[in-house]
């Protein structure tokens, strides 16, 4: 990390100290309070982790002014147009695009991988049925720990790496399996001659009885939905994965809480949310109640998939994904689909309405994710699965980052503690 000669004084109750100031490739600049407890007998508060960086990273770099995201320094929209996803996962794990010999090499790694543990499959079918995708996949993602012994070594770098392909190439197989069982359907067995959105496609809609095409144009969309959500530096469920592995937890039980963060309907959650708000909605003349549902600080209504903590402008995936949606939906003939027709719709008015305009509220990735999504034919409960096999390499890579930094050290916020004040056990007969 790089100091700057700069120091920020802080004084109170006639002490003053002098916290050193680090300097960032991009983003504001940070002041360093690591010694602010030892010095000065402080703590600081920050609930939520709005102003606090909570470690140092070289993956990803959002600003959320200008709306800007890159992954090692590449931004999204060129990724998005001209990489594919298993290029950008190698980018996101080892730091630099890949020569030709290296992607073949590294797809080669991914695609020998895709195989569950033949056991496995007994361990699905404890589930009930009707259990949600994401249920399943928190329990099976962290039974890898059972099932693959030899990359559980945390401090063997090679063990740490067999696990990061593993979950590459696994969490596909395993979402489509959670999706499959769910409907009742028999598991597909992973396609290695498809790549990797391909072979996901055929794993969640192929049948036994029948031969199944992938259509090319639908595969490079669901690469394309990958790509955008494959990192987002330290958001809920990254932060989750690095709480976790800064214990010396094993990688896939890591990933299975970052997992189980990601399901909640203010983070992955949000775009089964979304789209089922939109189908509510239903009708462009049905707009304006839910833009007065939203603005009502006594309803808890909000509209899903606008809002972001870091994005304080166009979250710049959602314009990728509008382009994606329209293309889909084209291709797939839904050119007048009423769902679409109602996002356009409320994301104009929202973004002419002075509430939404004030606090910069903009639509996230998840606005128009979940529309491309059921046109391929999944249900919601399909959509944050898919985002969690997206995220797996932002997990895993941040994962390794934090696993391979010297400094490391186990995460243990502290607290502003506010109950009891200490007292003396009185006897239940004196209650
Ligand atoms: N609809 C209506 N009002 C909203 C919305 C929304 N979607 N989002 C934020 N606001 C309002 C809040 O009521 C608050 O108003 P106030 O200042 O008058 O109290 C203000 O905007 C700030 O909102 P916070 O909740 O304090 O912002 P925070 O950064 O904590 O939350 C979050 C961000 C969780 C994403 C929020 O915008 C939200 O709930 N959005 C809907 C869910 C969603 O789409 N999540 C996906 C996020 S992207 C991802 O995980 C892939």
């Amino acid at each position: 990390m790089d100091m700057t000669n700069k120091t920020a004084t802080l004084s109170f109750e006639g002490k003053t100290l002098d916290l050193p100031i680090l300097k960032p490739t991009h983003g504001p600049d940070v002041i360093d309070i690591r010694k602010l407890y030892e010095t000065g007998d402080v703590f600081t508060y920050d609930p939520g982790f709005t102003s606090t960086a909570a470690c140092e990273s070289t993956i990803t770099f959002i600003d959320g002014d200008k709306g800007e995201l890159l992954y090692r320094g590449y931004p999204i929209e060129q990724l998005a147009d001209k990489s594919h996803y298993l290029e950008v996962c190698y980018l996101l794990l080892y730091g630099e695009l890949p020569n030709a010999a290296q992607i073949e090499d590294f797809e080669g790694r991914v695609t020998k991988h895709t195989m569950v543990h033949e056991q496995m499959h007994n361990f699905f079918r404890g589930f009930r049925r009707d259990s949600h995708p994401m249920a399943t996949m928190v329990g099976v993602v962290g039974a890898m720990s059972a099932f693959y012994h030899d990359s559980l070594d945390i401090n063997d770098a090679w063990q740490r790496e067999v696990a990061a392909i593993r979950m590459i190439a696994k969490l596909p197989t395993i979402a489509a399996m959670a999706y499959k069982y769910s409907i009742g359907q028999p598991f597909v067995y992973p396609k290695n001659t498809l790549d990797y959105a391909g072979n996901f496609l055929h794993m969640c809609f192929a049948v036994p009885c029948e031969d199944y095409v992938v259509e090319p144009a639908l595969a490079k969309a669901m690469d394309r939905i990958m790509t955008l959500h494959a990192d987002h530096e330290q958001n809920a469920s990254t932060s989750t994965v690095r709480l976790a592995g800064s214990s010396g937890a094993n990688p896939f039980a890591c990933i299975a809480a970052g997992i189980a963060c990601l399901w909640g309907p203010a983070h992955g959650g949000a775009n089964q949310a979304c789209l089922e708000m939109l189908r509510e909605i239903g009708t462009v003349d049905k707009i304006p109640e839910a833009i007065r549902r939203a603005k009502d600080k006594n309803d808890p209504f909000r509209l899903m998939g606008f809002g972001h903590r870091v994005y304080k402008n166009f979250d710049p995936r959602a314009k990728v994904m509008k382009e994606s949606a329209d293309e889909v939906l084209d291709l797939l003939g839904f050119h007048n689909n009423p769902t679409l027709q109602v996002a356009k719709e409320l994301e104009r008015i929202a973004l002419d309405d002075d509430y939404f305009v004030s606090k910069k509220l903009y639509p996230n990735v998840d606005f128009y994710s979940g529309i491309i999504l059921e046109a391929m034919g999944f249900p919601t409960s399909m959509f944050t699965p898919i985002f969690a096999v997206s995220r797996t390499v932002g997990w895993i890579s941040q994962w390794k980052e934090m696993i391979a930094d010297p400094t490391q050290k186990i995460g243990r916020p502290r607290q502003l503690y506010i109950g009891a004040a200490r007292r003396d056990y009185v006897d239940v007969a004196a209650r």
